[in-house]
């Protein structure tokens, strides 16, 4: 069978790298890759598809920028007619991105079968782009693959019915097993003069925390308490960056002495980053999950979380948005030592990919084979 993988921003590109060789190495698919363009800065994407060994997409739509209406219609119109003429059995959307929904409601509209890496993940706070691309997605998906627990409750709550949910396990996560080794062998604690364990990292990207100055601003702050306390390594997301400029915000970080504002790092530079740092302040969804697996505590810069394993079994845990809220949270943090408890979540354990090929055998090539999914 054909199945037309897509990918359009960073966080995509770690979930598809593992499918993406997965289905390679298996004889009855055939996969062919799309990338929409959302994000087309060499740090953002170039980078992520040579490390990561993932194939040269065999298109790319080029669909990068403009406002959400702009960027969902852009990816829409240039994926239509690829869709056409590469004519797949099934189409497959990792995420929660404008790319993902744009591509879903393009294949089920034109009758190809949908299926959906990550699904079911809810905040359950509509005015998160995201969520409503996770929503929408999931409701149009013939095929949903869960990475935790919640999220089958989740669409079971939604009436998808049970036979369409595979509970697999988080691709992300086999990217981060397969990539530890080959990440741990590079110098990048030394390129910026840090120790292990004795400095903190910090992204910031989503529009709820960057896009108000006011809101920039009392982060700032943030960053400012924690740099006196700790080196802080902030690798800025492009979005971020254009934000301080448009606020007038970027002299306030280049004061500060103990931060090291850095361009955004490789999937491999950012793991050892990551692995190696005392503690990590963050908005994104994916950190939390490789905080988890790393054992790191992480403190999410947000109220709520679709991802709430990552606070129940991981290191995960929610510090709002409140400036205040964050900084005691952070130095409660730093007292409690630096070993923190953490667990590994179901099936978080390299083969999500595997199991999710199986599955796709399963159910479009031999679908009376009688194997249980
Ligand atoms: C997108 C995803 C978000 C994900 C994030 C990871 C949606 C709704 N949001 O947010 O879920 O966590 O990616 O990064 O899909 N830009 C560049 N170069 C790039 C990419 C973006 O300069 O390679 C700048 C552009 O000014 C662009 C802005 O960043 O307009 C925002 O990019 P966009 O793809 O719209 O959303 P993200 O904020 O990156």
């Amino acid at each position: 069978m054909r199945i037309v993988c897509v990918a359009g921003a960073r966080p995509n590109f770690m979930k598809i790298a593992p499918l993406m060789e997965a289905f390679s190495n298996e004889p009855c698919i055939d996969p062919l890759l799309v990338h929409t363009g959302q994000h087309y800065d060499a740090k953002m994407s170039d980078l992520f598809f040579t490390q990561l060994g993932i194939p040269k997409p065999d298109v790319n739509l080029g669909c990068g920028g403009g406002s959400h209406a702009q960027q969902t219609a852009a990816v829409m119109t240039a994926f239509e007619p690829v869709l056409l003429d590469m004519a797949p059995d099934a189409v497959l959307v990792v995420g929660d991105v404008n790319s993902t929904i744009a591509c879903g409601l393009v294949s089920v509209k034109l009758g190809i079968p949908l299926m959906h890496v990550e699904a079911g993940l809810r905040s359950y706070d509509r005015s998160m782009p995201e969520e409503i691309n996770r929503v929408l997605t999931d409701a149009i998906s013939d095929l949903l693959f869960c990475t935790e627990p919640s999220g089958v409750d989740n669409l079971r709550r939604e009436g998808i019915p049970a036979d369409k949910i595979h509970l697999v396990g988080n691709v992300m996560i086999d990217t981060l097993m397969k990539n530890r080794k080959k990440s741990e062998a590079l110098p990048v604690l030394e390129n910026l003069g840090i120790e292990p364990s004795s400095y903190a990292v910090v992204t910031l990207h989503r529009p709820a925390n960057v896009d108000e100055p006011e809101t920039l601003s009392g982060l700032m702050e943030v960053l400012d308490a924690v740099q006196t306390t700790l080196p802080l390594v902030f690798p800025i997301h492009p979005r971020t960056r254009s934000q301080m400029r448009h606020a007038g915000l970027e002299g306030r970080l280049e004061a500060m002495p103990n931060l090291k504002l850095i361009e955004p790092l490789g999937y491999l530079e950012f793991l050892k980053l990551l692995n190696h740092a005392r503690i990590v302040l963050t908005d994104s969804g994916g950190i939390q999950e490789e905080t988890t697996i790393l054992g790191v505590p992480c403190l999410t810069l947000r109220n709520n979380t679709e991802r709430p394993i990552t606070c129940d079994m991981g290191t995960n845990r929610l510090a709002g948005t409140r400036p205040d809220g964050i900084i005691s949270a952070f130095h409660e943090a730093m007292s409690a030592g630096t070993t923190t408890e953490a667990r590994v979540p179901p099936l978080w354990d390299g083969h999500a990919a595997e199991r999710i090929t199986r599955i796709i055998v399963d159910h479009f090539v031999n679908p009376r084979s009688g194997v249980p999914t």
